[in-house]
């Protein structure tokens, strides 16, 4: 049988067939605008997302045997706020997971809510990327469009809804929007109440390895696949991503070098970190996980490569940099302000350290680097938890650099599996598709079936710890901008 899985991402959707062995045999991808109406927004228009996929899945089902399709999942860009109106039409563009416009949602709910009531409530604290205090956003500044609210929905749920016709989600994706009781994998009332919404606003949750529904015939017969063919809930990009690198059951960690970076640890028991500092998610695999979310990690190298420099040949740029653990140029990366584990949408990005004899490779390297340095940030809150992580997985856009691999295996001090197919949320989408199917037992089945790890990239010790160093200097330089950020917005 074949299965789908469709990553919903934040700059394009890819789309993957996978058969049951695991094999992938065709990747498409389809891209769509990103807008930023107000410096530090982000939104994007649900409808081009459904108007890509559709036209990517013809072009993936274009030369396989339409009739083994089985299954559809979905890794999905997380805590896009989509609201829909009675007439199902979506009432204004999604306000996007690295949007920081709420920052006085987040107060109020931080601070007059409460951080400890929250904590309790969702068993996490606001961030302005998250769900509610986008709600909250609506309700005050837009409220003739709160008014109309009828579905509230994260992106890949609107895509799973237009194909099978069902308000879902997922217990990954719903954690991350501050409504959903993590630990009891429910919605949480007083966060309803909070956000000034009714429960039945809210789709109904899967788990991430469930069938939804099936396909709506008109759908299916646009694609020409069966009607039977399962729509599965899937999980948010991290999640399925998480899948896709076979991090799942007890203590293993992914790293996803994506438009976002994150730190993504699975649990079988679920555990919040006391501050608040990572996230405190259900996991696709029945599960828990930890994560931390940097905001710009491959995205400041694609902004440097693409808007500063003007190059496309990424490769050629970093071929010039030969002088690991000795640059004397920083680059902190909080082009869209930060989240874990500073929390602050002021945050700008900022070079420091350039001296005459700096160079453009010395520049590109501070950039690797710091994004390298911001998710050791992360890693050190988990290491504060007693946590001991010794290696990790990585995927996304910017696990295909050699250099990055190392520099982050030294900067961390870990050792970095490097698996057959770097695909991540989309590769753990047709797997979650599968495992809904029957093809495996449990997702954890599926992931020791189906992930193999190629290759690992381990620290040196002279490297780490010249690294090491340079990343206590690399600590410095956040606490003595901040008070400057806060003035300069
Ligand atoms: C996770 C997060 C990002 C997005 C990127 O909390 O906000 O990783 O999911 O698509």
């Amino acid at each position: 049988m074949l299965y789908v899985g469709i990553d919903l991402g934040t700059s394009a959707v890819k789309l993957l067939l996978m058969d049951g062995n695991g094999k992938i045999q065709k990747i498409v991808s389809r891209e769509y605008p990103l807008y930023f109406p107000h410096p530090g927004w982000s939104e994007q228009k649900p409808e081009d997302w459904y108007t890509q996929t559709m036209d990517g899945m013809k072009e993936l089902l274009s030369e396989c045997d339409k009739s083994q399709v089985a299954g559809i999942s979905f890794g999905g860009q997380m805590h896009g706020l989509v609201i829909l109106d009675e007439k199902d039409e979506v009432i204004r563009p999604a306000i996007l997971w690295n949007d920081g416009r709420t920052t006085e949602e987040c107060d109020y709910l931080n601070h007059v809510i409460g951080k400890e009531t929250l904590s309790k409530y969702t068993a996490n604290i606001s961030f302005t990327g998250f769900t509610a205090p986008k709600i909250l956003w609506v309700k005050n500044r837009e409220p003739e469009n709160f008014a109309r609210i009828r579905k509230i929905m994260l992106p890949k749920d609107y895509i799973a809804y237009k194909l099978s016709g069902v308000h879902c989600t997922d217990v990954s994706d719903a954690s991350g929007m501050l409504i959903f009781d993590v630990k009891n994998r429910s919605w949480s009332k007083e966060m309803c109440d909070i956000c000034g919404i009714s429960e039945d606003m809210l789709a109904k949750v899967f788990e991430s390895y469930e069938a939804v529904g099936t396909i709506l015939p008109e759908v299916a017969a646009e694609l020409g696949i069966p009607e039977t063919v399962k729509i599965v809930a899937g999980a948010g990009d991290n999640a399925a991503a998480a899948v896709g690198t076979g991090t799942v059951g007890d203590g293993m960690c992914n790293i996803s070098l994506g438009t976002s970076g994150t730190v993504f640890i699975s649990s079988r028991n679920f555990g919040v970190d006391k501050n608040n500092a990572l996230h405190a998610f259900a996991h696709a695999d029945g599960h828990y996980h930890l994560m931390g979310c940097m905001l710009s990690a491959a995205s400041c190298n694609k902004w440097w490569m693409d808007e500063i420099i003007g190059t496309k040949d990424y490769a050629a740029e970093q071929k010039e940099i030969t002088k690991l653990g000795e640059n004397h140029v920083y680059f902190l990366p909080y082009l869209m302000g930060e989240r874990s584990p500073h929390n602050n949408p002021n945050a700008r990005g900022t070079f420091i350290g350039m001296t005459m004899d700096t160079t453009r490779a010395d520049m590109t390297q501070a950039v690797l680097e710091g994004v390298a340095f911001a998710l050791r940030d992360s890693f050190e809150v988990a290491k504060s938890l007693g946590i001991k992580i010794e290696r990790t997985k990585i995927c996304g856009g910017g696990a295909k650099s050699p250099l990055w691999k190392k520099m982050i295996a030294n900067i961390l001090n870990i050792k970095v599996d490097v698996i057959e197919s770097e695909e991540g949320p989309a590769l753990g989408g047709a797997m979650l598709a599968a495992v809904a199917c029957g093809e495996f037992a449990s997702v954890e089945e599926a992931a020791e079936k189906l992930v193999k790890v190629v290759d690992t990239v381990e620290p040196e010790a002279d490297l780490a710890a010249k690294y090491e160093a340079r990343y206590q200097q690399f600590k410095a330089i956040y606490p003595a901008c901040k008070e400057l950020f806060d003035k300069i917005i």
